[in-house]
C-alpha cells in the first residue's frame, strides 16, 4: 500500500498521493471523466423553461466507496444549464430536501428577486421559479444554493451545476460540449485509510479541507481526447480549498476565459490559482502521444505556515489525466477573442470594505440590515482590503466586475479579464471597478460576501441594494413562502 507521499507514475512522470486515498491498484486515473448532462428546456410562450430539482442521496465517488451527497436532478452534482444571450429563461427550483435551500445564479445581471439568496428560499416540498432575460456576453457562470448559513454543507456535498451562456460572437474556440468544450467542476472530499468516507470537518480558520480531489464527480478521471485542442470549462466548486493548477508536463496552457467571459486574447500561462467559486476556461494541447495529469500544486496563501497546512495549500493533487485517441482536428489557437471592453477606472473610491476574520466592516451579516445603497447603473470604484490573517475571497453579486489592481499593482494576467471573485491574500488590498444593473428594487438586496463557504456562513456576508437614485432602501421583503 502506497502511504503518504509515495510516488507514483504516470506516462513516466511522476505525482504525490495524498495520505489516506484507498488503493486504486492499476487503474489510477483511468475513471472515464463523467460529463454532467446538458438539461434539457422547452420553449413555452417564448421562454425557455428548465426543471431543477433538489435531491439528496448517496453516491460513490471513490470506487467502492460511497458518500451522503446532495445534487440537482440527481444525487450529485447538477446538470449543465445554457442559453444564449438575449433569451428569456425561467427556471423551476423543486426542493425535494428536507431542509430549505436556494437557486442562486453566481455570476448572472439579473433582477435581486430572482438572485436565489436566502431571500428566496425554498422549504421542503416547494418550486421557487426564476425567470429573467440573459443580457450579458458568453461566460462560464454556475449555480449553487445560498441558504442562511447552510451553504458550505450543501455546496460541499455536491449542489453545483454549471450555467452556460452562449453569444453570436464567433469565438474561434472548441465548442463541442463533452468533446472538447469539457466542463470541468473540482470538489474536495475526504476518504480516511483504509477507503472509508467520512464528513469532511470544518476547521478554523479556513472550513471545510478534504483530502480527496474530484473533478465532475471522477475520482482519478481520465479523459481521452479527440482533438489536439481541448478547452476546459474550470469552476473551483470547492467550500474553501484553492488550487494551483498546472500540468504535470510542465507544458504551457492558454487561458481564455475567467468569471465573467472571454479574454481578448489567450493568456499563455504555466499555472493558475483558482480560489473557491472562480471560474476559468483554459485550452490545453493534446499532442498524439501526450500523457498528461491536470493537477494541483502546493502554494502559499499567504497566511501562517500553520493556517496554510490546514488550507491544504502544501499538497500536490491529481485531478484530471488527459491523453489521445483519433485524429479528428487540427483545431489552431486563435488569436484573438471576443472579449467586452472594460469599463474606464474612475478617479476615486467609492466605498471601503475591510475583511476581517470573518466579518465584512466589522459586521457579521444581518439579513434584515441593507448595508450599501447603490443607485442602478452606476459605475463604483471598490476598494477592498484584508486586514486579517486569514485567505479570503470577495464575490459580488448581480455582476462582473474589472480588478485595476491588487496592492496597487496591476493585476495578475489571470484576474485581467471580467470576474465576480477575487482572491485576497492576508494584508492585501483590490480595487475593483464594478457597474451595476438597471434593476432598481429598493426592498430586494443582492450580497456581496467570502466565497469561502464556511466564511459565509459564519456571516462574512453583506447586503446592497439598487435604487433609482430617488428611492432611499425600503424595508427587505422576504420573499419565503412560495408555492
Ligand atoms: Cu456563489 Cu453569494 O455566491
Ligand atoms: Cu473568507
Amino acid at each position: 500500500l502506497l502511504g503518504l507521499g509515495a510516488l507514483g507514475a504516470i506516462g513516466g512522470l511522476g505525482y504525490w498521493l495524498t495520505e489516506g486515498l484507498p488503493q486504486n491498484q492499476g487503474s489510477a486515473f483511468a475513471t472515464p471523466l463523467r460529463i454532467p448532462p446538458l438539461l434539457a428546456s422547452e420553449i413555452i410562450d417564448g421562454e425557455r423553461v428548465f426543471h431543477l430539482s433538489a435531491q439528496a442521496g448517496e453516491s460513490e465517488l471513490v470506487p467502492g466507496v460511497w458518500f451522503a451527497t446532495m445534487g440537482f436532478n440527481g444525487p450529485h452534482l447538477g446538470p449543465t444549464i445554457r442559453a444564449a444571450r438575449g433569451e428569456h429563461v425561467r427556471i423551476h427550483v423543486k426542493n425535494e430536501l428536507t431542509m430549505a435551500t436556494t437557486a442562486h445564479w453566481h455570476g448572472m445581471s439579473l433582477p435581486a428577486s430572482q438572485d436565489g439568496t436566502a431571500h428566496q428560499s425554498i422549504s421542503p416540498e416547494t418550486t421557487w421559479t426564476a425567470a429573467w432575460q440573459i443580457g450579458q456576453p458568453a461566460a462560464t457562470l454556475w449555480y449553487h444554493p445560498h441558504p442562511h448559513g447552510q451553504t458550505e454543507l450543501q455546496v460541499s456535498r455536491g449542489m453545483a451545476g454549471l450555467f452556460l451562456i452562449d453569444d453570436d460572437a464567433p469565438s474561434g474556440l472548441p465548442s463541442q460540449y463533452g468533446v472538447d468544450d469539457i466542463p470541468l467542476i473540482i470538489q474536495d472530499i475526504t476518504v480516511q485509510s483504509g477507503g472509508q468516507r467520512s464528513g469532511t470537518p470544518t476547521t478554523a480558520p479556513i472550513g471545510r479541507i478534504g483530502n480527496t480531489v474530484i473533478a465532475n464527480g471522477t475520482h482519478e478521471a481520465h479523459f481521452v481526447a479527440s482533438t489536439s485542442l481541448v478547452r476546459l470549462r474550470i469552476l473551483n466548486g470547492s467550500a474553501a480549498r484553492c488550487y494551483n493548477l498546472e500540468l504535470s508536463t510542465g507544458d504551457t496552457f492558454h487561458l481564455v476565459g475567467t468569471d465573467g467571459g472571454l479574454l481578448p486574447a489567450p493568456v499563455p500561462l504555466t499555472s493558475l490559482l483558482l480560489s473557491p467559486a472562480e471560474r476559468a476556461e483554459v485550452l490545453v494541447t493534446v499532442s498524439r502521444d501526450a500523457d498528461l495529469v491536470l493537477r494541483s500544486v502546493p502554494h502559499d496563501l499567504g497566511m501562517s505556515q500553520a493556517d496554510n497546512a490546514i488550507s491544504g495549500a502544501g499538497d500536490t493533487l491529481g485531478i484530471l489525466r488527459i491523453t489521445r485517441a483519433g485524429d479528428a482536428s487540427t483545431a489552431k489557437l486563435p488569436a484573438s477573442l471576443a472579449s467586452a471592453a472594460h469599463p474606464g477606472r474612475a478617479a476615486a473610491v467609492d466605498r471601503h470594505f475591510t475583511l476581517g476574520d470573518t466579518t465584512i466592516n466589522g459586521k457579521a451579516m444581518d439579513m434584515s440590515r441593507i448595508d450599501t445603497v447603490i443607485a442602478a447603473n452606476s459605475t463604483e470604484t471598490w476598494m477592498i482590503e484584508n486586514a486579517s490573517q486569514r485567505a479570503h475571497n470577495f464575490h459580488i453579486h448581480g455582476t462582473q466586475f474589472v480588478v485595476n489592481a491588487v496592492n496597487g499593482q496591476s493585476p495578475a494576467p489571470q484576474n485581467r479579464g471580467w470576474k465576480d471573485t477575487i482572491f485576497i491574500a492576508p494584508g492585501s488590498t483590490a480595487e475593483l471597478t464594478v457597474p451595476f444593473g438597471s434593476f432598481a428594487d429598493p426592498s430586494t438586496p443582492y450580497m456581496y460576501h467570502c466565497h469561502m463557504l464556511w466564511h459565509e456562513d459564519q456571516g462574512m456576508m453583506a447586503q446592497y441594494v439598487l435604487t433609482d437614485g430617488e428611492q432611499a432602501a425600503a424595508t427587505i421583503h422576504h420573499d419565503d413562502t412560495m408555492h
